[in-house]
């Protein structure tokens, strides 16, 4: 395994402007710690140059990504100048679906139990991941519009489900769980009324789960599952879902371990160029105030190492963003009065006063 990885940066719009580099801080004093070292490459792929030149995500991206690099650090898309939000759809969802990026894990770890909403909640009870479909479903992009700004309009967006996907996906879920020893898993759906697309999902997972009798499987529609993660978070080590739903479970499951700004992703394909980004998005409300959490960012940054196989550099900027939490600097989100920047500066330091002894701190 050679020592020094490459890594494309795709901070985009917003605050993703303003973690990314917190974040890029963060993986050099995390790297330098172990003796490894990232080559970052940035691209300015986000709404600022697609009002300028109409650019979203340039033809030969997906190949030049999967050439090029080992992984992609993103920060969030989206800006109040681009309504049609068509630059976001091209770029992020065109590199999760273009690299066919099927698997979007979504980690909800509560670090300290004072971020939670829930009460008499800790940190063992809301302890889960979510997998989330991530090339199909309702965001295939298959539809349209008949008789469009008429009175008569009609509006078709179709859901797609493929065997392949579904499988995939399902199979990915308790890979995991059986890696991890996590001893539950949740599939989730609304079979009773979408009868035909997760008609599929409840065939291919009946199949499916006969080959891993340890692990306890269960099946939960999808509204009763949202109620059953307020109500009791703490039955839950492995959900998976599809995309639409993933995409809400892991948003419920952020505030559950202390809000979006501590949620990181990664849209991942074993083995080929993978993309690591916060779960929130471009956040216009706060950008540019300095006051972004930047620790789902950096989360994802961990994760993305842990992806490349440095796993003991993945743990060093976990236990500094937990340091962080335990000794109150956060941003306002969190309560804390901490800046982006200084909370980002901040954890490069600790990493690199502690160096590997600080892994798992
Ligand atoms: P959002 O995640 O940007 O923000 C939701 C709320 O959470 C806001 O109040 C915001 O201030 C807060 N928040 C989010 N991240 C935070 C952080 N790091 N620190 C502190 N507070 C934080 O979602 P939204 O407002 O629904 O969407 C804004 C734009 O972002 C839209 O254009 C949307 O499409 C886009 N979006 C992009 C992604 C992505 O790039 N992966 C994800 C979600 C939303
Ligand atoms: C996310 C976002 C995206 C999604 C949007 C920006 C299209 O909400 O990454 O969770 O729905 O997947
Ligand atoms: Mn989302």
């Amino acid at each position: 395994m050679t020592n020094t990885k490459r890594i494309a940066v795709i901070a985009g719009d917003g605050i993703g402007k303003e973690v990314t580099p917190t974040t890029v801080k963060a993986l050099e004093a995390a790297c330098a710690a172990g003796g490894k070292q990232l080559a970052f490459t940035h691209f300015d792929w986000g709404a600022d140059r697609f009002l300028r030149d109409g650019t979203t995500l340039p033809h030969d991206a997906p190949e030049m990504l999967r050439r090029d690099f080992d992984a992609i650090l993103f920060g969030a898309l989206g800006d109040p100048r681009v309504p049609s939000n068509q630059h976001a759809a091209d770029i992020l969802l065109g590199l999760r679906f273009k690299l066919d990026l099927y698997v979007n894990a979504r980690p909800c770890v509560l670090f300290d139990k004072r971020l939670t909403p829930l009460r008499d909640r800790n940190e063992k009870d809301v302890n889960f991941i979510v997998f989330r479909e991530n090339t199909e479903g309702a965001y295939a992009g298959i539809g349209g519009n008949f008789k469009r700004d008429t009175p008569d309009e009609v509006a078709v967006q179709e859901d797609v489900n493929t065997r392949k996907g579904v499988e995939r996906i399902i199979r990915y879920a308790f890979e995991y769980a059986r890696r991890k020893k996590l001893k539950r898993l949740c599939m989730s759906d609304k079979s009773n009324a979408m009868t035909y697309g997760h008609g599929l999902w409840q065939r291919v997972w009946t199949e499916v789960r006969k080959e891993y009798a340890e692990i306890e499987s269960r099946h939960l529609y999808f509204d009763t599952l949202t109620m059953e993660m307020v109500r009791d978070p703490s039955q839950f080590d492995v959900i998976v879902t599809c995309n639409l739903f993933g995409d809400i479970a892991s948003d419920l499951g952020a505030q559950l371990s202390g809000g979006l700004g501590l949620a990181p992703s990664g849209n991942i394909h074993q083995g080929q160029v993978s993309l690591f980004e916060p779960v929130h998005g471009s956040a216009p409300n706060i950008a540019g105030k300095n006051v972004a959490n930047p620790f789902g960012s950096a989360l994802a940054g961990a994760m993305m190492l842990e992806y490349l196989g440095w796993e003991r550099e993945a743990q060093l900027i976990d236990a500094a963003v937990h340091g962080a939490i335990r000794e109150g600097k956060t941003t306002p989100d969190l309560g804390g009065k901490f800046g982006t920047k200084e909370l980002g500066d901040w954890l490069a330091e600790r990493i690199a006063k502690h160096g590997l002894a600080g892994a798992g701190a």
